[in-house]
């Protein structure tokens, strides 16, 4: 009897985390909290689902000990985790080079770790292990192509070629930053050479195989999808998450004189005074809010504060203070930031704001 390898994952949670500026300037993108989780602990949950034990995390020199810090050895999912630098952010492809030596001859889920997808991978998993192809890919249409990968398909859903962010697309069909592959990428891998943008691109790894004549599946994503880089994505990650996966559960401090309604959390240690909550909301650890209204889709970051404001459909991250302010909506706080109505001088904008910011007014 033959035995089955098992199947391992490799997490990419290096490269450069430039785009969510000025958030990710001291932080790694894969930790910007989604309902006051990192996007990282989604993709965990995602993998322990799915029955895979041992998980390869691809860091950066950058960003990884942060990584390390906030993510832990992975027992809290019951997951093996080990660490893998890499030096440089020399693309997708290099990163599983980089990996090569965890990933032994084992078959494996590829998941950015900056993806969040609104389905289970285990379904995938499954076909994958029964259906001996060397590699299945998750496709999703979009409105701008051109910003991913891109898949051409006939007809009968048949690969014909793949593209990196190509200026013409030939079809709307995106890349959902999750890969299942044999051992067999390997190969592709050694084939391929640094594209216009420098980076060894797993695309171009996918589109060898497909040369080689190896046998890749694609799969039409049904659910949601959202790469987290951008600040709308981050609050349409953040809506969605709160929406489907989030319950009620009350465990901080509530006074009377506050009204809760629908899916709340209010996590150990905070403290809401006199304020109307409407959920789906989650408040971290240490946060307060006081004389204030909380409406749907919005995360308060643990130690965050917020005093006599209106605050609905945003995103404020731990240790950041609200005071004062009539309505706020749709925004992205950062960390320890403060939005503070200032009622002793004369009327004014006075902004310190970093770069990248946008202040809408
Ligand atoms: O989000 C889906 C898209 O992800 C696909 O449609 C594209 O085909 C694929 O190339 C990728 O494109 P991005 O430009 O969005 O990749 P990004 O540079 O954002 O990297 C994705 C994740 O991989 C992110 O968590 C950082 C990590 N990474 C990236 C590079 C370049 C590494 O760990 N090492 C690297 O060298």
């Amino acid at each position: 009897m033959t035995k089955t390898i098992d199947m391992k994952a490799l997490v990419l949670a290096g490269g450069k985390g430039t785009r969510l500026r000025p958030l990710t300037y001291t932080g790694a993108k894969q930790l910007v909290p989604i309902a006051n989780r990192p996007i990282l602990s989604y993709v965990f949950d995602n993998i322990a689902d799915a029955d895979i034990k041992e998980v390869g995390v691809i860091i950066s020199p950058e960003t990884g000990e942060e990584i390390k810090a906030v993510m832990g050895d992975g027992s809290f999912w019951g997951l093996n985790i080990t660490y893998i630098l890499q030096a440089e952010p020399k693309g997708l492809a290099h990163a599983v080079l980089t990996g090569r030596r965890f990933l032994g001859n084992s078959p494996f889920v590829m998941y950015l770790g900056d993806n969040l997808i609104g389905c289970r991978i285990s379904d995938f998993v499954k076909t994958f292990r029964s259906s001996r192809v060397d590699a299945m890919i998750l496709l999703k249409p979009v409105d701008n192509p051109s910003a991913f990968g891109v898949a051409e398909v006939d007809e009968a859903g048949k690969i014909l070629g793949l593209e990196e962010k190509p200026v013409e697309p030939r079809s709307n069909l995106a890349l959902v930053g999750v890969y299942i592959f044999s051992k067999a990428i390997h190969k592709a891998i050694d084939k391929i050479r640094p594209s216009n943008r420098g980076e060894l691109e797993i695309t171009d790894a996918v589109q060898r195989l497909i040369e080689m004549k190896r046998p890749v599946k694609s799969f039409i994503l049904d659910t949601w999808w959202l790469d987290t880089g951008k600040k709308d994505d981050l609050l349409a990650a953040n809506t969605v998450v709160l929406d489907e996966w989030f319950k009620r559960s009350l465990s901080g401090a509530i006074d009377d004189s506050s009204t809760i309604t629908g899916r709340v959390t209010v996590e150990d240690g905070a403290m809401i005074k006199n304020s109307t909550l409407r959920g789906p909301i989650v408040v971290g650890n240490g946060a307060v809010v006081e004389d204030s209204f909380i409406g749907p889709f919005t995360s308060v970051g643990p130690g965050a504060v917020i005093r006599r404001s209106i605050i609905e459909h945003s995103v404020i991250l731990a240790g950041a203070e609200i005071t004062g302010i009539s309505r706020l909506e749709d925004s992205l706080i950062g960390r320890n930031a403060k939005v503070v109505k200032c009622l002793h001088k004369h009327e004014a904008l006075r902004l310190m704001i970093g770069d990248d910011s946008v202040v809408e007014v």
